[in-house]
């Protein structure tokens, strides 16, 4: 029995999908709940080598143990969206969202797509999101219990995790967006509507933080970020395609900006969600030949150095070592 939350240690896009296939199966999940703000993230993963992009429906449907994969109270729906992630991925009678989720309707995207300043300064991903949070705040948004198409989908999420838990099942818990992307402590105004640190992805599945047994924050291999805002160490745009570090965004398809490996925006990550675990993805971007491995023996020597460079400067080790973007490429420290 266990509860593991994931969470985004830069300004997302770490591949926190990818961390969540592998431990939904390491973990034998019953329950995969979803924390965040709605369907600004993308997720993208590969499962049984079938690529699927996910923006609300968790990251947990390879998972072979798994039951539920709910939506917490705390995070937006777009019904659309949401039915037609249930379709693509077959998982009706298992996807359900709560009651009291807020609901985003077209009115609220318009705004997200012209309001010059969520557009042009902050540079939004246009889901929506931020201005359904705002009517939130008003207390006039409509909740998921107002959806007549949604009904069969509904449920008490709070009560599916601790019935969970009263029977000692493992549950995992998925956070979106990351940790600079918080509304409090991220780069604000370059920042999402709400905080998505680990707390607040408890807050918003209806759990407190003494029943959680790991943090797992998950770092790239080198930073990247869509949108406006600071970005440390940024590279040009020709130095991102040269070095290989170019990557689109799964709901905006924009380019996303990158830098490298930042320690000190790490360590200060750590700190805010209180990790007790890293996952570092895209190793295999930084040195190709260690694509897909999944020995920590087996890595080059250079990869290893660098990895051993980097778990210094952070005082943590790399537990999980992503190598390619499918669920099996990964190195698994834990034991
Ligand atoms: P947000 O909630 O939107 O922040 O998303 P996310 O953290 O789940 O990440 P997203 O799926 O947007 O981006 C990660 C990308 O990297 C996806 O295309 C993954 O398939 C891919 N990926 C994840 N881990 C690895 C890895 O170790 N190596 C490689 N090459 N790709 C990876
Ligand atoms: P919003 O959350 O759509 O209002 O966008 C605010 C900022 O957060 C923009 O810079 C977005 O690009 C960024 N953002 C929101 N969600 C994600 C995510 O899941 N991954 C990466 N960036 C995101
Ligand atoms: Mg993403």
């Amino acid at each position: 029995m266990s509860v593991d939350i994931v969470v985004g240690g830069f300004w997302g896009d770490e591949g926190k999908g990818k961390i969540i296939s592998h431990l939904v199966n390491k973990r034998q999940a019953t329950i995969v709940a979803r924390g965040g703000v709605g369907p600004n993230a993308g997720h993208t993963i590969v499962v049984d080598g079938v690529e699927y992009k996910l923006r609300m429906i968790p990251s947990g449907i390879g998972g072979k143990n798994v039951q539920k994969l709910l939506i917490g109270p705390g995070v937006l729906v777009n019904p659309d969206v949401f039915l037609d992630e249930v379709e693509k991925t077959e998982m009706k009678g298992k996807t359900f969202v709560d009651h009291q989720c807020g609901i985003i309707e077209e009115s609220h995207r318009k705004i997200d797509t012209t309001d010059p300043h969520l557009v042009k300064k902050v540079g939004t991903t246009g889901s929506g999101s931020g201005p359904a949070n705002e009517e939130r705040v008003r207390r006039k948004l409509k909740l998921a219990k107002e959806i007549p198409k949604l009904k069969p989908f509904l449920t008490d999420v709070p009560g599916e995790i601790h019935r969970g838990l009263a029977n000692k099942e493992s549950i995992l818990l998925e956070g979106t967006q990351a940790t600079y992307l918080s509304l409090f402590h991220g780069t604000y105004p370059f920042v999402t509507t709400k905080d998505v640190t680990a707390s607040s992805i408890c807050a918003d599945v209806g759990i407190g933080p003494t029943v959680v047994t790991d943090v797992t924050l998950v770092l790239k291999a080198y930073v990247t970020r869509v949108g406006e805002g600071l970005l440390p160490g940024e590279l040009t745009e020709e130095e991102t395609i040269k070095r290989g570090w170019t990557e689109y965004g799964t709901v905006t398809k924009r380019l996303r900006r990158a830098a490298p490996f930042n320690a000190e925006l790490a360590k200060r990550s750590i700190q805010l969600n209180s990790a007790t675990k890293i996952a570092l993805t895209k190793l295999d971007i930084l040195f190709p030949t260690d694509q897909g491995k999944t020995s920590f023996d087996d890595l080059s020597e250079e990869a290893k150095l660098w990895i051993s460079d980097r778990e210094k400067e952070i005082d943590m080790r790399f537990t999980f070592i992503g190598t390619g973007p499918a669920d099996i490429e990964i190195i698994d420290r834990e034991g």
